[in-house]
């Protein structure tokens, strides 16, 4: 006999569609305790297979796989909202991300225009690398119930990085759907530009999907000291070090990191150096350009082309 429950949590099904499934069985194949019999659940995983071909098929923006040994890296090109709309549910152990919000932005009018056109690329003026997540509450509403239907129950543990704009303005909708655990402070060691006072730090929120699964260890500290990269081939690239020290928090091996705002795809090159599992999306050509130049280097000769050096400060508290 079979429990529904845990083939939710292991095939990533949700409750809903199981039940649907289930109920459209005739007769009715479960018992009153909610087993279900062994030829009942050969039905039941077939059902679970289609389901996967067909949001397989639905996943269109894919542009790159890759496989290491029997571990998985998957890229797409798509809309955050879109492209978390087509995983399927409970199918992800942690989030890691760094949205492109248009908050932080809308105050930097710095005399030559907003700090993302500062990246123009040549010949285009004012243009933009890449756009912004438009960090309105409904939209913020909209992306965290998705990324809180992808995650797992079990494991699920997110990180979301802000910058203080938005973490003002978003950071309390996050307590809708998680339960917050910590606020992280980035300390970039050395200041850049700023509004008023000069930034050298950002924020990281870190929550659990309602379950009460620890950290690797109780030694982590929530102030993080990894120096900026410095003129970084992507704009807004943040240093590995910082997603090394999300992911070996909270992996266990066999984990699946997912990030809807890849950018460059440090967040990609610290799952793999963590032995995880890594599906990704950007919306922007240059990312997925770099992103995937990138992934492709690192998982041929171990080296990371965009960024050549370690920007941790002392020494690592997180995996030395
Ligand atoms: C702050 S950057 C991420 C930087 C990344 N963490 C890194 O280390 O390189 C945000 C990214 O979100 C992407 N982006 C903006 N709007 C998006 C959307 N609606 N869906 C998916 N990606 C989006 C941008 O193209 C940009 O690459």
């Amino acid at each position: 006999m079979y429990r529904t429950e845990d083939i939710v949590a292991e095939y990533g099904v949700t409750k809903e569609d199981l039940n649907r499934f289930i109920k459209s069985c005739s007769p009715s194949v479960i018992n009153d305790d909610g087993k279900i019999s062994e030829k009942t659940f050969q039905l039941v995983l077939q059902f679970i297979e289609d389901k996967k071909d067909r949001i397989g098929e639905k996943l269109k923006g894919e542009v790159a796989k890759y496989k290491i040994g029997d571990k998985k890296v998957v890229i797409f090109q798509d809309d955050a909202i879109s492209f978390l709309e087509k995983i399927p549910s409970n199918s992800v152990d942690i989030i890691t991300t760094d949205p492109a919000y248009s908050g932080m932005n809308n105050k930097l009018n710095l005399g030559k225009g907003r700090i993302v056109g500062k990246y123009s690329e040549k010949g285009k003026k004012n243009g933009k690398w890449f756009s912004e997540f438009e960090d309105s509450e409904e939209n913020y509403t909209r992306f965290l119930s998705e990324c809180k239907r992808v995650l797992k129950t079990s494991t699920g543990h997110i990180y979301i990085m802000f910058d203080s704009f938005s973490l003002l303005s978003l950071g309390n909708i996050v307590r809708n759907f998680f339960d917050v655990k910590n606020l992280i402070t980035w300390d970039k060691v050395n200041i850049g530009m700023g509004h008023y006072f000069r930034r050298r730090h950002e924020y990281i929120i870190f929550a659990t999907n309602g379950n009460n699964r620890k950290l690797r260890n109780r030694k982590f500290p929530d102030v993080w000291r990894f120096k900026r990269v410095h003129n970084p081939a992507y704009p807004t690239q943040k240093p590995v070090e910082v997603f090394q020290a999300m992911i070996h928090a909270s992996a266990e091996d066999d984990f699946t990191v997912c990030d809807p705002f890849l950018g460059s795809g440090s967040s990609a090159i610290a799952a793999i150096k963590n032995n995880c599992n890594f599906i990704g999306c950007d919306i922007s050509d240059k990312s997925i350009e770099l992103s995937t130049c990138r992934i492709e280097e690192f998982l041929k000769n171990s080296k990371d082309i965009l960024q050549k050096k370690s920007m941790a400060v002392e020494k690592n508290i997180f995996w030395e």
